[in-house]
Order: C-alpha cells, then sequence, then structure tokens
C-alpha cells in the first residue's frame, strides 16, 4: 500500500451511526428450497416483504403490507399461484396486481396493486433487489458448490452487526488467533505478505508465506493433501459477498462464499456455501468440519454482538486502524463508493475503476 492508502486505511470504518446501505443491488433472503407452497415473510434492510411462488413457480416479492387495510400479506395463503391476503381475501398476481376481490358483485374495475420487487434465484437462494429497474452492481461469484469432485454444505447463519461489521469480521486475519485460540489457528505466529488487488467493486487479498495450517480445523483439512504450499485468498464484491479460498497442496480445495443478507442495520444474515475437494471423503469431512464451523460463528457471533451493543450506546463508529487493518477500512470505502453513486444515479452501474494493488505484511 502506498502512505496515502495505509493514510486513508486508519480513518473510521463507517464514520456515522449508520454504515452505507445499498439498494439497487441483490441481496439474498431465503433459500430456495424453503420457498414452497406458503408465503414466506422476509426483511432486508429494515423493510418487510413477502416472497411466494407464481403458477409459473417463479419466485415473486411483494411489500408486506396489503393495500386494501394494511395487513401483513405474509398472513395470508398462496391460491393457484396468487397471495390472498388473510383478512378479506383480495389476491395478488406475483406483479402485485391485485386479480380478485372476493366481497365484489361486479368485475374489478379499478387497478390496486401492491408494491412488487424484483427477485431471481441463483446459488440455491432467492435474491430481491429493494429498489429500481437496474443493478448498480452485479457481481458473478464463482462458489464451486455443485462442481465435478466438489462437496458441498450450506448453512444459514445470523449476527447482531451491522452488514459492514460481518463483512469485516469474516475477512479478518488478525482476529483468528486470539478469538478462535486453538480452533483454527495456532498462538504461534509466522510474518506473512498480504497482496491486495481492488477495483471500485470488489477487493482481494492473496496471503504468501502461510504456513501449512495448525489447529484442529487446519489439521483435518490438511490430514492428506498438504505437501507444505499454502494458497490464501480472502476477497469481497459489492454488494455484501464475501469469499475464503484455501489450496493446500493439489489435492485440497477449500472455499466458503457467504451471502450477506441485511436484515437491518444491526442484524445480518449470513448464507454460507462451503465447497470443498479433499482426499478425505467429502461428506465425512463435512460432519468433522461443521460443528467446528458453527463454534467458530459462535465465537464471531458473541463478539460481533457486543460491539453493535457499544456501536449503538455511543452512535456509530468510532474505531482506530492499525496497518495490518487493510480489509475492514477497504470494505468501508466501497460501500461508501457505493452508496454515493446510488445517491447520484438512479440507473446506470458502478464503473468497476482501475486496478489498484499494494503489499502489506502481518504476523498471523
Ligand atoms: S386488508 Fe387485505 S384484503 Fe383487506
Ligand atoms: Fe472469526
Amino acid at each position: 500500500m502506498d502512505a496515502e492508502e495505509l493514510e486513508e486505511g486508519t480513518e473510521s470504518a463507517g464514520g456515522s451511526a449508520r454504515a452505507p446501505r445499498i439498494f439497487r443491488a441483490f441481496y439474498p433472503v431465503l433459500a430456495s428450497e424453503a420457498l414452497g407452497a406458503k408465503p414466506r415473510p422476509v426483511r432486508l434492510w429494515g423493510r418487510d416483504y413477502v416472497l411466494f411462488r407464481d403458477a409459473e413457480g417463479r419466485a415473486c416479492a411483494l411489500r408486506d403490507v396489503c393495500p386494501h387495510r394494511n395487513v401483513p400479506l405474509s398472513l395470508g395463503r398462496c391460491v393457484e399461484g396468487r397471495l390472498e391476503c388473510a383478512y378479506h381475501g383480495w389476491q395478488f398476481d406475483g406483479d402485485g396486481r391485485c386479480v380478485r376481490i372476493p366481497a365484489l358483485v361486479h368485475p374489478l374495475r379499478k387497478n390496486f396493486s401492491a408494491d412488487a420487487f424484483s427477485t431471481r434465484e441463483r446459488h440455491g437462494l432467492v435474491w430481491l433487489r429493494p429498489s429500481g429497474e437496474t443493478e448498480l452492481v452485479d457481481p458473478d461469484v464463482r462458489s464451486w458448490s455443485g462442481e465435478s469432485g466438489y462437496t458441498t454444505v450450506v448453512r444459514e447463519v445470523r449476527a447482531r452487526g451491522s452488514l459492514h461489521a460481518v463483512a469485516e469480521n469474516a475477512l479478518d486475519v488478525p482476529h483468528t488467533s486470539v478469538l478462535h485460540r486453538g480452533l483454527f489457528r495456532t498462538g504461534e505466529r509466522h510474518a506473512i505478505t498480504g497482496h491486495v488487488t481492488r477495483d471500485n467493486h470488489s477487493i482481494e487479498i492473496e496471503y504468501r508465506g502461510e504456513p501449512a495450517p495448525k489447529g484442529l480445523a487446519a489439521w483435518l483439512l490438511a490430514l492428506r493433501g498438504g505437501d507444505g504450499a499454502v494458497e490464501h485468498f480472502d476477497r469481497f464484491f459489492l454488494p455484501g459477498i464475501v469469499q475464503v479460498e484455501y489450496r493446500l497442496g493439489s489435492a485440497t480445495h477449500f472455499v466458503i462464499t457467504g451471502f450477506l443478507s441485511p436484515v437491518d442495520d444491526e442484524d445480518t444474515k449470513l448464507f454460507a456455501i462451503a465447497s470443498f475437494r479433499t482426499p478425505l471423503p467429502g461428506a465425512l469431512l463435512g460432519r468433522l468440519l461443521l460443528p467446528l464451523a458453527l463454534r467458530v460463528f459462535a465465537q464471531d457471533a458473541r463478539i460481533l454482538a457486543a460491539q453493535s451493543r457499544v456501536l449503538r450506546e455511543q452512535g456509530g463508529e468510532r474505531f482506530v486502524s492499525s496497518e495490518v487493518d487493510v480489509m475492514g477500512p477497504a470494505i468501508a470505502r466501497l460501500l461508501r463508493g457505493a452508496s454515493k453513486a446510488e445517491s447520484v444515479r438512479a440507473s446506470g452501474t458502478l464503473e468497476k475503476g482501475a486496478l489498484r494493488r499494494g503489499t502489506f505484511e502481518l504476523l498471523a
């Protein structure tokens, strides 16, 4: 990193009580398989939506408010691909149009509509765009899920923390040997180099010089695949995707992709997809690693909740960052840049901009 960027890296990550929100982008809100015959309420950026499947099986999203008497539509039921309100039975199609009012004698003459939102299904998840006709950013992320030779485990977890705090935590190397002492990394530290590549959409840090991992989880991973060389990448993509990738020798490849879903400013869901290829039977490794991963996450969630409490009490972030706190400030910069671009343009996309590179050293 050059001097200017290091300087930038020491500012407060958020700078205000509310972390930047980006609305013109898709966020995952529910596992696809959880959306069946019943409507499902979901919450994103503090607003309530109802999901249901139309007659073609398409996932549809409406604001979770009936335009008639403002009862939550999610209390209703699905009738032949339409969502029926639980109060007076008005029925809405996937575009939010009211197509039936059961008490009407004459055919429906007025247009009554519930607000409808764009959805899509990717990575086994239903995604919702809270605003706009187009996406400001549209990341194309490979999760290795379902690829030949890979085992995939999917889990949904939730933490009391902002999207920024959860993203930083997921990609923050310096905390791992302290907060997860013994589980993930050992106390013994080695100097490693972080190579940073970033543009206006994403940031990637490649760590070089990392010894073969120790600690219980790492031992399981490296059990038979490790021949010394470790490749480790941490990535963040706007608006809220985190990814940790490890290759140990030629045989072991492990990728966790976390799709963040901001329920509100301090409550974030994470849809985690772990894909791995190892010399051990994948299903066995999955069963061994899952409880460890959940323990690691529980430790993170406890810290994030405590941090949130402080941020709420003091009215926002007052962070200081050292030279090794690269990821958190970089994510904050990306979020602020995107939020600014969104506030000045109602359509169009955020330019990726020039690639910027830098390096830093840390003891990990
Ligand atoms: S409140 Fe929904 S139909 Fe009356
Ligand atoms: Fe952690």
